[in-house]
């Protein structure tokens, strides 16, 4: 395996054997990997600590992972299952989008029929859909950054350069350039300040253009200036309906270009989906709901996502200790756990209950081999905390942050 030096281990404490290399960026390397237990692969994202705080990018990894819980629950978007750390490297475990990239497939193929890039892109614009109404954009949108799994839908990756709402400056616009050439709003080369959504839907425009003509509307030496005019032609096989939905998303006013809700009610765009829902609908494609359906999840995850003991500020500074910390969600009443933690331990170990929801287990001579600590975080949800001292010649498993259901 070519890792450049990246890969320590070949398994990933004791979990994940790293298979071949997908992709890489400036400080971080995709590999396929293979949780040893259940046989499910993964793709997991290693990110160097040294590279990421040599460039200043601490806020970007701490806002990547932040979005990507954010938006676990939607299918059309690459989920975060997990996060680990040791001392040099963060490790996202990413769904594996086993179809690889769409561009490969547009490829192949040469260029898709309007009926198959009308699935993709109803796909496309369900996630952004999703990112948008929670306040995130992706920046990034281009055909490298859609993969597909293994019954060929959609999946949105990379959320490396997304940006939140709180980026938003005073005069209500994003100013960071940031993206990839070909699919850059002409709002973002005015260096104008632009709007997240509208320069989103500008760069579907682009990906549209794209899996229907089998090549980029903007691609070649004049570049800029034709982005700037929106000058663009279609090949001669595109319909008239595709033409005009076309030049609503490549509209280089951002101001008249057309918005999420008004695509979801245009007639290329809802062509044969009789029972896609109007905008007013609030589940569009039944994929709206799907928080709701996990607002207990929800709820736990992010509480501890943005609770004290996972400041994500710690996954990037070295680590002063070497605590291997679990922490998972239960359902169960934290007088239960403890009584299970006794009735385990009972007759080996010393179990102390401490005043507050915990105890402490200590071995023959007094010595403390772990802590348990309970955090109540809904009516019926707990974190439960397990610390153990760490070996430190063996893996330094700082944090787990948290556990896939
Ligand atoms: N390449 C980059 N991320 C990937 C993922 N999650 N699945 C498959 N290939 C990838």
């Amino acid at each position: 395996m070519d890792d450049g030096g990246d890969i320590q281990e070949k398994i990933l404490f004791g979990k994940y054997e790293f298979g071949k290399l997908l992709g890489y960026g400036a400080f971080a390397k995709v590999y396929h990997a293979k949780n040893l237990r259940t046989g499910q692969s993964v793709a997991i994202k290693v990110i160097s600590k040294q590279k990421v705080l040599e460039r200043g990018l601490t806020e970007h990894v701490k806002r990547e992972i932040s979005i990507m819980r954010q938006l676990r629950h939607h299918p059309h978007i690459v989920r975060l299952y997990e996060v680990l750390a040791t001392k040099a490297k963060i490790y996202l475990l990413l769904e594996f989008a086993k179809g690889g990239e769409l561009l490969a497939e547009v490829n192949k193929a040469g260029r898709f029929s309007e009926d198959l890039s009308r699935k993709y892109f109803q796909q496309l614009i369900s996630a952004l859909r999703y990112c948008h109404s929670r306040g995130v954009f992706h920046r990034d949108l281009k055909l490298e950054n859609l993969l597909l799994d293994e019954n060929s839908d959609l999946k949105v990756t990379d959320f490396g350069i997304s940006a939140v709402t709180d980026q938003i400056q005073p005069d209500g616009l994003l100013h960071t350039f940031c993206g990839t050439p070909a699919y850059l709003a002409p709002e973002i080369l005015a260096r104008k300040g632009y709007d997240g959504p509208k320069v989103d839907i500008w760069s579907c425009g682009i990906i549209l253009y794209a899996m229907n003509a089998g090549y980029l509307p903007f691609n070649d030496p004049n570049l800029y200036l034709k982005i700037y005019k929106g000058e663009f032609r279609c090949p001669d096989w595109t319909s008239p309906e595709l033409k005009r939905f076309l030049s609503r998303l490549l509209d280089s006013s951002p101001i008249t270009r057309i918005t999420i809700d008004q695509i979801i009610n245009d007639p290329w765009f809802r062509k044969g989906c009789k029972n896609i829902p109007t905008v007013s609908d609030v589940d569009l494609f039944g994929h709206e709901d799907c928080d709701e359906n996990r607002k207990h999840h929800l709820n736990a995850f992010d509480i501890i996502s943005f609770s004290y003991g996972l400041d994500l500020s710690g996954l990037l500074s070295p680590p002063n200790c070497f605590f291997e910390v679990e922490r998972f969600v239960s359902a169960e009443s934290p007088e239960r756990i403890i009584e299970e933690v006794v009735k385990a331990e009972e007759g080996r170990m010393t179990v102390v209950r401490r005043k507050d929801l915990g105890v402490k287990v200590e071995g023959p001579n007094g010595e403390i081999v772990f802590t348990v600590d309970i955090h109540r975080l809904t009516e019926e949800l707990v974190i439960v905390e397990i610390r153990r001292r760490g070996n430190e010649n063996g893996p330094q498993i700082r944090t787990l942050i948290y556990k896939p259901e």
